[in-house]
């Protein structure tokens, strides 16, 4: 399977960059999820663990299987301390390598946007769970602005460029994954926005951090430094900065999560 044409250069640039949001944002999920312990859990597009190190940590799960198209990030995600309790291997979401009814729980944690059929990678989750069991999803509101990176891919537009959105962009809006779940037949259906806010040190953190990494990186590294200077400033300008300089941003993610029929 060839690797998706997105995302990190591995997953410890992963944890790095978009990592320290997925966990802020991972914990207010599944505390809202607030699961049963001991339930077998699938983590659709799970990358380098991060949210499956959650679950293992928070959950008291008999079992996770992770699923990823991505090797790179999968290696990373298999040198995770999980006490032999989780599995990762090489998947699709739209096409996943389990049979009916072997979970209790199925949850795709920022994956959703990237499945080229969300409705397809629903069902699928719907499949390999057991009626009763939850189907569950967060995502970043790329289109509503909460993308953590979301100042830089604004300052760029405002340069003429057009950064890359995910694929499935449109799968991230809350009415969207209500159409989805309701479709797949989930019920029980249940949704909220999870706010994350983090502070950086000054505006070179925060640019260290998210302009190194993920979909945008490429288009960064083939400006030259004068435009890269003015996209800077155009960033600095979008950001909520203290007299100390120090920056505050807020990402904001779409939540969901239903129960298959009994
Ligand atoms: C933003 S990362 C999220 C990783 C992890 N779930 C977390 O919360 O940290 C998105 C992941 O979706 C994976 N992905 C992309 N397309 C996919 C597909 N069709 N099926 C399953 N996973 C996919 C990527 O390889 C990547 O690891």
């Amino acid at each position: 399977m060839s690797e998706p044409r997105i995302l990190f250069d591995d997953g410890a640039a992963y944890d790095r960059g978009m990592g320290q949001w997925s966990l802020v944002a991972g914990q207010v999920f599944l505390d809202w999820l607030a699961p049963d312990p001991g339930l077998r859990w699938l983590d659709v597009g799970c990358g380098s663990g991060a949210f499956s190190e959650l679950v293992f940590r928070n959950c008291a799960p008999t079992e996770i299987q992770g699923v990823d198209p991505s090797e790179a990030q999968l290696a990373f995600a298999r040198t995770r301390q999980l006490a032999n309790r989780a599995e990762f291997q090489q998947g699709d979401a739209i096409a996943l390598p389990f049979t009916s009814d072997r979970f209790d729980a199925a949850v795709m944690a920022l994956v959703i946007f990237f499945v080229p059929d969300p409705a397809k990678g629903v069902a699928e989750m719907v499949r390999v769970v057991r009626p009763g069991g939850r189907v569950a999803a967060y995502a970043w509101d790329n289109l509503g602005g909460g993308f953590p990176f979301a100042p830089i891919q604004d300052g760029l537009r405002s340069m003429g460029f057009d950064p890359p959105q995910p694929p499935s962009v449109g799968a991230s809006r809350i009415e969207a994954m209500r159409e989805l779940w309701a479709d797949a037949g989930l019920q029980s259906i249940e949704t909220r926005e999870i706010s994350v806010t983090r502070g950086f040190a000054d505006f070179d953190e925060y640019w260290g951090v998210s302009a190194t990494v993920g979909r945008t990186r490429p288009m960064l590294d083939a400006m030259q430094p004068a435009e890269i200077e003015q996209l800077k400033a155009r960033v600095r300008a979008r950001m909520t900065i203290d007299s100390k300089g120090r920056v505050t941003h807020t990402a904001r993610a779409n939540a969901i999560k239903g129960r298959v029929p009994e």
